[in-house]
């Protein structure tokens, strides 16, 4: 599929017809020079992100948030993080059932809460709301859930750092959105877009027939929208790029659930 027009028609009439859409890097720019201040400050943010103690290698960093949107009056509202006293951190819990990540079992992970300047930030409230008026609701729901990703993975030479789960899925949140943050010094990375009923498979064991589209983010703030039901996704592992002992390459996720 063609990268969409950035518009909110032509978004819902792409998710409307294959399930998925993209955008190009020119939809999360906003108009007024403040926003721009504001996304820039949010850029710094993401470059001291906490380890995921999930992650098995270690080598995955990230920060996670849950907002309330009123839609009527679009008011956000965070839900408050929770204090863990063993990781001497605030975290947010997150739970996908085993169905959707077998990885996980089901089981609640905790992760670092997003800062304060990241949950307070204009630009990140902005793109909240611009992306819940771009899904196709029939009936847009008063009260949404909001879950906010910032996830990171960093590469060393001989160790490539691979998202999770690690093969074509579902996330169980009916939309999600991702938007590259960066990618510096990195091979891979590449998208999937799949028939639900490759759930569970690697892309390379999924008969072309069953792909939809495959591509790379490689634009800050390129990115792509899943309807859950529609279509499975994936992204492949990143490694570094030749004659580097270093790479990352850092998503921003915005899930949106009925509350
Ligand atoms: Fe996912």
């Amino acid at each position: 599929m063609a990268i969409s027009k950035n518009s909110a028609a032509a978004i819902r009439a792409d998710l409307k017809s294959a399930g998925y859409a993209r955008v190009n890097s020119l939809f999360a720019t906003g108009r007024s020079r403040k926003l721009m201040v504001a996304r820039r400050a949010f850029i710094r943010s993401i470059h001291d992100l906490p380890i995921d103690t999930h992650s098995l290698i270690g080598n995955r960093y990230r920060r996670y948030g849950v907002f309330d949107l009123n839609s009527q009056n679009n008011k956000l509202t965070i839900q408050p993080p929770v204090w863990n006293a063993a990781r001497g951190d605030w975290v947010t819990r997150y739970r996908q059932d085993a169905q959707y990540n077998s990885e996980y079992e089901g089981k609640v992970r905790s992760f670092s809460s997003l800062t304060e300047g990241q949950r307070t930030n204009q630009f990140i409230t902005w793109l909240i709301l611009k992306c819940v008026r771009c899904l196709p609701w029939s009936k847009i729901p008063k009260s949404i859930v909001v879950g906010v990703h910032i996830i990171q993975l960093c590469a060393r030479y001989g160790t490539p750092a691979a998202s999770t789960p690690d093969f074509l899925h579902r996330d169980g949140e009916p939309w999600t959105w991702a938007f590259l943050l960066e990618r510096v010094a990195v091979e891979g990375g590449q998208n999937t877009i799949a028939v639900p009923s490759a759930i569970n498979m690697h892309p390379r064991d999924v008969s072309d027939d069953r792909i939809v589209d495959q591509f790379t983010l490689r634009k800050r703030f390129e990115g792509w929208v899943v309807n859950d039901q529609r279509v499975s996704h994936y992204v492949s592992p990143v490694s570094v790029a030749g004659g580097r002992s270093i790479g990352w390459r850092t998503v921003l996720l915005i899930e949106y659930s009925k509350a």
